[in-house]
Protein backbone atom coordinates (compact mmCIF):
# COMPACT_ATOMS: atom_id res chain seq x y z
CA UNK A 1 0.00 0.00 0.00
CA UNK A 2 1.21 3.55 -1.11
CA UNK A 3 0.57 6.47 0.91
CA UNK A 4 0.69 9.82 -0.83
CA UNK A 5 0.68 13.32 1.51
CA UNK A 6 0.95 16.64 -0.23
CA UNK A 7 0.63 20.16 0.98
CA UNK A 8 2.40 23.24 1.69
CA UNK A 9 5.44 24.21 3.20
CA UNK A 10 5.52 23.85 6.84
CA UNK A 11 2.14 21.92 7.35
CA UNK A 12 4.62 18.76 9.55
CA UNK A 13 4.30 16.69 5.94
CA UNK A 14 7.55 15.33 7.27
CA UNK A 15 6.83 14.65 10.86
CA UNK A 16 2.75 12.84 10.03
CA UNK A 17 4.43 11.15 7.75
CA UNK A 18 7.71 9.61 9.40
CA UNK A 19 5.19 8.35 12.14
CA UNK A 20 2.48 6.90 9.46
CA UNK A 21 5.36 5.04 7.99
CA UNK A 22 6.74 3.37 11.38
CA UNK A 23 2.62 2.42 12.20
CA UNK A 24 2.53 0.87 8.66
CA UNK A 25 5.96 -0.52 9.06
CA UNK A 26 6.29 1.59 5.11
CA UNK A 27 8.98 3.26 3.74
CA UNK A 28 9.27 6.96 4.44
CA UNK A 29 10.01 8.98 1.22
CA UNK A 30 11.40 12.48 1.60
CA UNK A 31 10.79 13.87 -1.78
CA UNK A 32 11.47 17.30 -0.93
CA UNK A 33 15.05 16.36 0.61
CA UNK A 34 15.62 15.45 -2.99
CA UNK A 35 14.87 18.40 -4.69
CA UNK A 36 16.72 20.32 -1.97
CA UNK A 37 19.82 18.33 -2.80
CA UNK A 38 19.57 19.39 -6.31
CA UNK A 39 19.23 23.19 -4.84
CA UNK A 40 22.15 22.72 -3.24
CA UNK A 41 24.16 21.56 -5.93
CA UNK A 42 23.04 24.73 -8.10
CA UNK A 43 24.22 26.77 -5.36
CA UNK A 44 27.02 25.13 -5.11
CA UNK A 45 27.60 25.53 -8.87
CA UNK A 46 26.74 29.47 -8.45
CA UNK A 47 23.96 28.59 -10.43
CA UNK A 48 21.56 32.04 -10.28
CA UNK A 49 17.80 30.96 -9.09
CA UNK A 50 16.58 33.11 -12.73
CA UNK A 51 18.94 31.10 -15.31
CA UNK A 52 16.76 28.19 -16.60
CA UNK A 53 19.60 27.60 -19.10
CA UNK A 54 22.02 27.58 -16.54
CA UNK A 55 19.36 25.09 -14.10
CA UNK A 56 18.79 22.63 -17.10
CA UNK A 57 22.61 22.54 -17.89
CA UNK A 58 23.70 21.65 -14.39
CA UNK A 59 20.92 19.28 -13.50
CA UNK A 60 22.36 17.04 -16.14
CA UNK A 61 25.35 16.88 -13.80
CA UNK A 62 23.31 15.88 -10.51
CA UNK A 63 23.66 12.20 -9.73
CA UNK A 64 20.99 12.29 -6.61
CA UNK A 65 19.90 8.70 -4.90
CA UNK A 66 18.81 7.50 -1.46
CA UNK A 67 20.06 5.15 0.52
CA UNK A 68 18.30 4.42 4.28
CA UNK A 69 20.62 4.01 7.75
CA UNK A 70 18.49 2.76 10.56
CA UNK A 71 15.36 3.75 8.78
CA UNK A 72 16.34 7.13 8.83
CA UNK A 73 16.85 8.69 4.78
CA UNK A 74 19.98 9.66 3.26
CA UNK A 75 19.83 11.74 0.31
CA UNK A 76 23.61 10.90 -2.26
CA UNK A 77 24.50 14.03 -4.69
CA UNK A 78 27.35 13.18 -7.10
CA UNK A 79 28.24 10.42 -3.45
CA UNK A 80 28.61 12.85 -0.71
CA UNK A 81 25.88 12.42 1.51
CA UNK A 82 24.23 16.08 1.70
CA UNK A 83 21.68 15.07 4.21
CA UNK A 84 22.74 17.79 7.04
CA UNK A 85 23.02 20.91 4.62
CA UNK A 86 19.56 20.52 2.88
CA UNK A 87 17.45 22.23 5.67
CA UNK A 88 18.36 25.87 5.71
CA UNK A 89 16.34 28.78 4.10
CA UNK A 90 18.55 29.64 1.72
CA UNK A 91 18.36 25.39 -0.05
CA UNK A 92 14.98 25.49 0.38
CA UNK A 93 14.12 28.82 -1.25
CA UNK A 94 16.26 27.65 -4.33
CA UNK A 95 14.43 24.29 -3.85
CA UNK A 96 10.92 25.71 -4.64
CA UNK A 97 12.81 27.98 -7.76
CA UNK A 98 14.64 25.19 -8.96
CA UNK A 99 11.85 22.02 -8.81
CA UNK A 100 9.76 24.55 -11.03
CA UNK A 101 12.09 23.06 -13.74
CA UNK A 102 11.14 20.31 -15.80
CA UNK A 103 14.60 18.78 -16.36
CA UNK A 104 14.87 18.84 -12.17
CA UNK A 105 11.52 17.22 -12.21
CA UNK A 106 11.64 14.32 -14.54
CA UNK A 107 14.88 13.21 -12.84
CA UNK A 108 13.51 12.95 -9.98
CA UNK A 109 9.96 11.70 -10.16
CA UNK A 110 11.72 8.81 -12.02
CA UNK A 111 13.88 8.36 -8.95
CA UNK A 112 10.28 8.62 -7.13
CA UNK A 113 8.39 6.42 -8.62
CA UNK A 114 11.02 3.48 -8.85
CA UNK A 115 11.27 3.89 -5.22
CA UNK A 116 7.52 3.19 -4.96
CA UNK A 117 7.35 0.24 -7.24
CA UNK A 118 9.83 -2.41 -5.20
CA UNK A 119 8.43 -1.61 -1.70
CA UNK A 120 5.05 0.04 0.52
CA UNK A 121 6.05 4.02 1.21
CA UNK A 122 4.71 6.85 2.40
CA UNK A 123 6.05 9.84 0.38
CA UNK A 124 5.29 13.53 0.85
CA UNK A 125 6.04 16.09 -1.51
CA UNK A 126 3.63 18.44 -3.18
CA UNK A 127 2.70 16.19 -6.59
CA UNK A 128 2.80 12.86 -4.92
CA UNK A 129 -1.01 12.08 -5.39
CA UNK A 130 -1.52 14.19 -8.98
CA UNK A 131 2.09 13.17 -10.62
CA UNK A 132 4.20 10.76 -8.91
CA UNK A 133 1.90 7.88 -7.49
CA UNK A 134 -1.28 8.76 -9.65
CA UNK A 135 -2.50 5.27 -8.39
CA UNK A 136 -1.66 5.39 -4.76
CA UNK A 137 -4.15 3.80 -2.41
CA UNK A 138 -4.28 6.64 0.00
CA UNK A 139 -3.84 10.67 -0.54
CA UNK A 140 -3.89 13.32 1.99
CA UNK A 141 -3.94 16.63 0.91
CA UNK A 142 -2.31 18.06 4.60
CA UNK A 143 -2.23 21.58 5.20
CA UNK A 144 -2.42 24.62 7.93
CA UNK A 145 -3.48 27.98 7.98
CA UNK A 146 -0.12 30.36 7.03
CA UNK A 147 0.20 31.55 10.13
CA UNK A 148 0.32 28.23 12.06
CA UNK A 149 2.72 27.23 9.87
CA UNK A 150 5.02 30.26 10.07
CA UNK A 151 4.59 30.17 14.26
CA UNK A 152 5.68 26.49 14.08
CA UNK A 153 8.69 27.21 11.74
CA UNK A 154 9.27 30.09 14.48
CA UNK A 155 9.38 28.16 17.11
CA UNK A 156 11.61 25.40 15.47
CA UNK A 157 14.43 28.22 14.41
CA UNK A 158 14.41 29.07 18.02
CA UNK A 159 15.16 25.99 19.68
CA UNK A 160 17.47 25.52 17.43
CA UNK A 161 19.27 28.96 18.47
CA UNK A 162 18.68 28.15 22.06
CA UNK A 163 15.66 30.50 22.53
CA UNK A 164 18.11 33.30 21.01
CA UNK A 165 15.82 35.74 19.29
CA UNK A 166 18.65 37.82 17.60
CA UNK A 167 19.79 34.52 16.29
CA UNK A 168 16.26 33.92 14.36
CA UNK A 169 14.07 36.20 11.47
CA UNK A 170 11.25 38.07 13.16
CA UNK A 171 7.69 36.45 12.65
CA UNK A 172 6.54 38.52 9.83
CA UNK A 173 9.65 37.88 7.68
CA UNK A 174 8.60 33.80 7.94
CA UNK A 175 5.08 34.37 7.00
CA UNK A 176 6.17 36.14 4.11
CA UNK A 177 8.38 33.45 3.42
CA UNK A 178 6.11 31.03 3.32
CA UNK A 179 3.38 32.91 1.52
CA UNK A 180 6.01 33.57 -1.89
CA UNK A 181 7.18 29.84 -1.30
CA UNK A 182 3.38 28.91 -1.41
CA UNK A 183 2.51 30.82 -4.41
CA UNK A 184 5.74 29.70 -6.55
CA UNK A 185 4.81 25.91 -5.80
CA UNK A 186 0.95 26.57 -6.34
CA UNK A 187 1.69 28.56 -9.34
CA UNK A 188 4.59 26.92 -11.72
CA UNK A 189 3.84 25.70 -14.75
CA UNK A 190 4.45 21.92 -14.02
CA UNK A 191 3.45 19.63 -11.21
CA UNK A 192 1.39 22.51 -9.32
CA UNK A 193 1.12 21.68 -5.78
CA UNK A 194 -2.77 21.08 -5.70
CA UNK A 195 -5.33 18.57 -4.00
CA UNK A 196 -5.72 15.62 -6.12
CA UNK A 197 -9.47 14.66 -6.84
CA UNK A 198 -9.46 11.79 -5.03
CA UNK A 199 -7.37 12.98 -2.12
CA UNK A 200 -8.76 13.73 2.07
CA UNK A 201 -7.84 17.42 2.96
CA UNK A 202 -6.42 17.64 6.69
CA UNK A 203 -6.31 21.18 8.28
CA UNK A 204 -4.07 20.39 11.12
CA UNK A 205 -4.01 24.00 12.14
CA UNK A 206 -5.98 22.81 15.60
CA UNK A 207 -4.42 19.13 15.54
CA UNK A 208 -1.88 17.59 17.53
CA UNK A 209 0.69 15.42 15.40
CA UNK A 210 -1.31 12.32 17.94
CA UNK A 211 -4.72 13.89 16.29
CA UNK A 212 -3.24 13.89 12.76
CA UNK A 213 -1.31 10.29 12.90
CA UNK A 214 -5.08 8.90 13.79
CA UNK A 215 -7.41 11.03 11.55
CA UNK A 216 -4.54 9.04 8.58
CA UNK A 217 -4.47 6.18 9.83
CA UNK A 218 -8.36 6.10 10.02
CA UNK A 219 -8.53 6.80 6.24
CA UNK A 220 -5.71 4.81 5.18
CA UNK A 221 -7.17 2.20 6.85
CA UNK A 222 -11.13 2.57 5.58
O1 LIG B 1 9.00 19.92 1.40
P1 LIG B 1 10.24 20.80 1.29
O2 LIG B 1 10.11 22.13 1.97
O3 LIG B 1 11.47 20.07 1.73
O4 LIG B 1 10.40 21.09 -0.29
C1 LIG B 1 11.32 22.02 -0.81
C2 LIG B 1 10.85 22.48 -2.19
O5 LIG B 1 10.92 21.40 -3.11
C3 LIG B 1 9.42 22.98 -2.25
O6 LIG B 1 9.34 24.37 -2.07
C4 LIG B 1 8.94 22.59 -3.61
C5 LIG B 1 9.83 21.46 -4.01
N1 LIG B 1 9.15 20.16 -4.05
C6 LIG B 1 8.47 19.86 -5.21
O7 LIG B 1 8.40 20.67 -6.14
N2 LIG B 1 7.88 18.64 -5.34
C7 LIG B 1 7.94 17.74 -4.35
N3 LIG B 1 7.36 16.54 -4.53
C8 LIG B 1 8.60 18.05 -3.15
C9 LIG B 1 9.20 19.29 -3.01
Amino acid sequence: MNIAIDGPAGAGKSTIAKLVAKNLGSIYVDTGAMYRAMALFMIKNNVDSGDIEAIEKTCENADISIVYEDGAQHVILNGEDVTPFLRTEEVGNMASVSSANQCVRTKLVALQQKLAKTTSVVMDGRDIGTVVLPDAECKIYLTASTHTRALRRYKELLEKADGDKSKVAALEEIEKDIADRDYRDMHREHSPLMQAKDAHLVDSSDMTIDEVVREIMRIAKK
